[in-house]
């Protein structure tokens, strides 16, 4: 059953355009590749179990995790000047449930679009279009944007320092790896369509969104990987702050205020941080350049209390490998959505951070400069706070797809990690640490 708020859209044949699918500009962490449906719904290659788990999750859980919206059909084609474009088809049988008053993303320039391959090419010379994919001579891709949102990431594991245009440079990583072994199987098979499943894209509703990927519990292997995966997975929990805290950053991206760029941060950063590390990294999290977002806390640790009680309540739950996604707004203001006036709240963001300094004797605004919603931008009202669950495919319960082990409870694990992450968030409020 679709929630509140959706309509189901009818996908008999003929009955939904094929969508020209984009990479999801602000994926943070994991290994496939996040693509964007429409400007409010994603699609990630489908894994029974996650779909399954999706299907069937409890209700008091679903408001922290991503509205389910069904099944995808997606193929990749490759035109003769090696221009590559992702093809999503809503199954002909089936339903796929869409918000009200989203349309896909290629539809107001579909008018055109008879097939979609032949228009590979005109897509993506069009202004509004923000990617085109080409695999060069060489066999790498290169993929141009026409954004002018700057991403910085450090990656501890090469030692480089990357810096991409318009996309994150870790979604960039995985979506060039996706599309090369979507390449090899569509050549060796002639031609090859994949499953993915639409999930509602949760940072949606921000502008500038701070992305926080916190692996959650203190063990991350399912029930029934092979013995050398179960090896590696302890291992890894054992050096990082997993064991310790129950949760570990995956993956993370801030708006920083100041220079109007991202800094990112991967999951070799996640594991490499000792427990104040940890800590550090959560101020860093919170922090846009100017300032350490306080006033944000509170309405994290609201909803991190909330779903502590949620998730204490399901008995023999376990969250293997999922990841608990951690977002704000870092631009606050207008209170306007993706689609709404960046040049606008950017100018609120900027009388928002002077009026902060007034009170420190370091800004020159004068009193008719602020904003008269002042009060709810230092409670953090208008920031889009909020705390999500997410990527399921390890997950189990009692009766979950014939499963045999059973685990009593709750999951503990899960439980550690929220409890350090409240403690901690509560303690740089009171105590806010120097990044
Ligand atoms: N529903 C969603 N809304 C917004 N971002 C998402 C959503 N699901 C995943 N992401 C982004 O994609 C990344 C990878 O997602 P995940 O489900 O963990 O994939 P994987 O199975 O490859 O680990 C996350 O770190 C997050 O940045
Ligand atoms: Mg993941």
């Amino acid at each position: 059953m679709p929630e509140e708020g959706a309509v189901m859209m009818d996908s008999e044949p003929g009955d939904c355009e094929p969508v020209q699918l984009q990479p999801f500009i602000h994926q943070v962490g994991g290994h496939t590749s996040m693509l964007r449906f429409n400007d409010d719904t994603l699609c990630k290659p489908l894994i029974e179990r996650e779909q399954v788990f999706y299907q069937d999750i409890p209700h008091s859980l679903k408001e922290f995790t991503p509205q389910y919206r069904g099944v995808i059909e997606v193929q990749l084609h490759e035109d003769s000047e090696g221009y590559i474009t992702l093809i999503g088809y809503p199954p002909e049988s089936g339903k796929v449930a869409l918000p009200r008053n989203a349309s896909p993303a290629s539809s107001e320039s579909d008018t055109d679009t008879a097939s979609p391959v032949l228009n590979t090419k005109h897509r993506h010379d069009r202004p509004g279009d923000p990617y085109s994919v080409r695999l060069l001579r060489s066999g790498s891709l290169e993929v141009s944007t026409q954004t002018e949102k700057v991403f910085h990431m450090n990656d501890p594991k090469s030692g480089k320092h990357d810096k991409t245009e318009g996309i994150n440079p870790w979604g960039l990583k995985c979506h060039k790896r996706q599309l090369s072994k979507m390449r090899r199987v569509t050549q060796g098979a002639g031609s090859f369509t994949s499953k993915f499943i639409l999930l509602e894209n949760i940072a949606a509703q921000c502008d500038f969104p701070c992305i926080l990927d916190l692996k959650m519990g203190t063990r991350q292997h399912g029930d029934d990987v092979p013995e050398a995966k179960k090896q590696s997975h302890i291992k890894k929990c054992e050096q990082s702050t997993s064991s310790a805290l129950g949760v570990r950053i995956c993956g993370m991206q801030v708006y920083q205020a100041n220079t109007q760029k991202y800094i990112c941060e991967n999951k070799y950063f996640g594991r490499s941080l000792t427990v104040d590390g940890f800590k550090r990294a959560l101020c860093q999290f919170l922090h846009n350049g100017h300032k350490l977002r306080r006033e944000l806390v509170k309405e994290i640790v609201k909803r991190l209390q909330a779903l502590y009680q949620s998730v204490s309540e399901q008995d023999t739950f376990r969250f293997y490998s999922s990841s608990l996604l951690i977002m704000y707004d870092g631009v606050v203001g207008n209170g306007n959505s993706a689609t709404g006036s960046n040049r606008q709240s950017h100018s609120a963001t900027e009388r928002e951070i002077e009026h902060e300094d007034s009170d420190s004797n370091t800004s020159s605004v004068s009193e008719g400069d602020q904003p008269s919603n002042s009060h709810y931008l230092h409670h953090g009202l208008i920031s889009n706070v909020d705390v999500k669950m997410i990527d399921f495919a390890h997950s189990t319960h009692s009766g979950f797809q014939g499963d045999k082990a059973i685990h009593k409870g709750p999951d503990k694990g899960y439980l550690l990690g929220l409890e350090n992450l409240i403690k901690m968030f509560n303690e740089i409020h009171e105590r806010p640490l120097h990044v």
